[in-house]
C-alpha cells in the first residue's frame, strides 16, 4: 500500500490527537503534547517540512540508462536505503492504544532489518523499555541503534553498559531531550551534558567499538562541540519541535553543519522528511542518510510490520526514480551540484 492508503487504515485506531493525515506536515497536530504535535506554538513541525519543499533538484536526463543504486554504507554496514526509522518514546501515549511501547520497537526494529535499513529505539521513562529495546537488538545481531536521553550520568552510564552489551550498530543519545515539557522534574533528572562528560559516554561506546551518535544538534557551535566530545555522527534534529519553539528548519541550518564538520562525523539529519525526493534534497544538502519518525508510526498504526515495509519501499522507490531524473546513479552522486 501506499502512504496514503496506510494513513486512511490508521486512522480508526489512533488516539485523539494524530489524524494521520495524507502528508505527515505537521499541522493537523500543532501544539497537541501528549500527542505527536510540538511545544509552544506548535509550528516548528510544519516548518520542517516546508522547508524541504522549498528545495529544488536539478533535471538531468542526458546520461545513458542505469538503475539507480540508493544504498550507502553507515557504520560498518550497508543500507538498502539512506532511510532510517526515527526512535519515539511512549508511542500509547501519543498515539493511541493500539500498540504498547515495547511491541511497537519490536515490529519496527524487525521490519527495518528486514526492509535492509535499520530502527532507533526511544528510551522511556519506564526502564523496562529501553531493557525490552536491547534485548530485541541483540537477537537481530545489534541491527539497531537505542537512544538514550541525557539522564543524570549515573543512569546513562547504567544503560550505556546494558546497550552496548547487545552490541548495537551504534548507540545514540537525544541530548535536547531535556527540553521535553514531560521530562521537568522527573527522577532521575535529564538535562544538558557538558563535554567531559560526553567524552566519557563516548569513550564507553569505543571502548566496544561503538560509534556514538549524539541526536539533537541545531548549529556550528553545537556541532564543533559534538566532534570534540568524540561523537562519530550527529542527528541535525530539532526534535521535531518538541522541546523549543521558535528554532529554524533542520534543512535550514544543515548545510552550514555539514560544511563545518561533515569531513570528520557522519551527518544525518531528521524533522519532516516525508518522500524519496526529500531524502534526496536532505542528501543534496550534505547529509550522509535521514531518519523518519512520525510516519513510521502512522503506519504501523495502519499495518504493523507490512506497513513499515511498504512505506520503506515507497521512499526507496521515489529516492530511486529522482535519482534517475537527476543523473545520480549512486548516493555518492547526490551533492549540492544536483541542486537547481
Ligand atoms: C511522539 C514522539 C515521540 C518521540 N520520542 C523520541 C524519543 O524518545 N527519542 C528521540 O530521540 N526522539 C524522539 N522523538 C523525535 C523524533 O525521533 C524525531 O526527531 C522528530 O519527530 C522529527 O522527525 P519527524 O518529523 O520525521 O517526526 C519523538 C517524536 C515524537 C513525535
Amino acid at each position: 500500500m501506499e502512504y496514503k492508503e496506510l494513513a486512511t487504515a490508521a486512522r480508526g485506531s489512533m488516539g485523539p490527537w494524530c489524524k494521520a493525515c495524507p502528508v505527515c506536515d505537521g499541522r493537523a497536530c500543532g501544539s497537541h503534547m501528549p500527542g505527536p504535535g510540538s511545544k509552544g506554538a506548535g509550528t516548528v513541525a510544519a516548518r520542517n517540512y516546508a522547508a524541504w519543499q522549498e528545495v529544488r533538484v536539478r533535471m538531468d536526463t542526458i546520461h545513458e540508462a542505469y538503475e539507480a543504486d540508493t544504498s550507502v554504507e553507515l557504520f560498518g554496514r550497508r543500507l538498502s536505503v539512506p532511510v532510517m526509522v526515527g526512535p519515539l518514546g511512549d508511542v500509547k501515549l501519543h498515539y493511541g492504544d493500539k500498540w504498547e511501547m515495547e511491541d511497537y520497537n519490536s515490529c519496527i526494529l524487525h521490519a527495518a532489518a528486514k526492509a535492509g535499513s535499520l530502527a532507533w529505539t526511544g528510551d522511556g521513562m519506564v526502564a523496562a523499555i529501553h531493557e525490552s529495546a536491547v534485548h530485541d537488538i541483540g537477537e537481530l545481531g545489534g541491527c539497531g541503534i537505542p537512544t538514550i536521553k541525557p539522564w543524570n550520568l549515573e543512569t546513562v552510564m547504567r544503560k550505556l553498559e546494558l546497550a552496548l552489551a547487545a552490541r548495537p550498530v551504534a548507540v545514540a543519545m537525544d541530548i535536547d531531550a531535556a527540553g521535553l515539557p514531560f521530562l521537568k522534574g522527573f527522577q532521575p533528572p535529564a538535562g544538558p551534558k557538558s563535554v567531559p562528560e560526553l567524552r566519557r559516554v563516548a569513550d564507553a561506546c569505543h571502548t566496544h567499538g561503538t560509534p556514538f551518535v549524539l541526536k539533537g544538534i541545531m548549529g556550528v557551535r553545537a556541532a564543533r562541540k559534538a566532534a570534540e566530545a568524540g561523537a562519530d555522527a550527529i542527528v541535525v534534529s530539532n526534535h521535531g519541535g518538541r522541546v523549543q519553539d521558535g528554532v529554524p528548519a533542520t534543512a535550514e541550518v544543515l548545510p552550514a553543519i555539514a560544511r563545518e564538520v561533515g569531513d570528520g562525523l557522519k551527518i544525518l539529519v531528521d524533522g519532516g522528511i516525508r518522500s524519496g525526493l526529500d531524502v534526496f534534497r536532505a542528501l543534496a544538502l550534505g547529509a550522509n542518510a535521514c531518519l523518519v519518525c512520525r510516519p513510521f508510526a502512522v503506519v504501523t498504526y495502519g499495518a504493523g510490520a507490512e506497513g513499515v515495509s511498504d512505506y520503506f519501499a515507497q521512499l526507496a522507490r521515489e529516492l530511486k526514480d529522482t535519482m534517475e531524473m537527476c543523473g545520480a546513479r549512486t548516493v555518492a552522486d547526490i551533492d549540492a551540484d544536483v541542486l537547481a
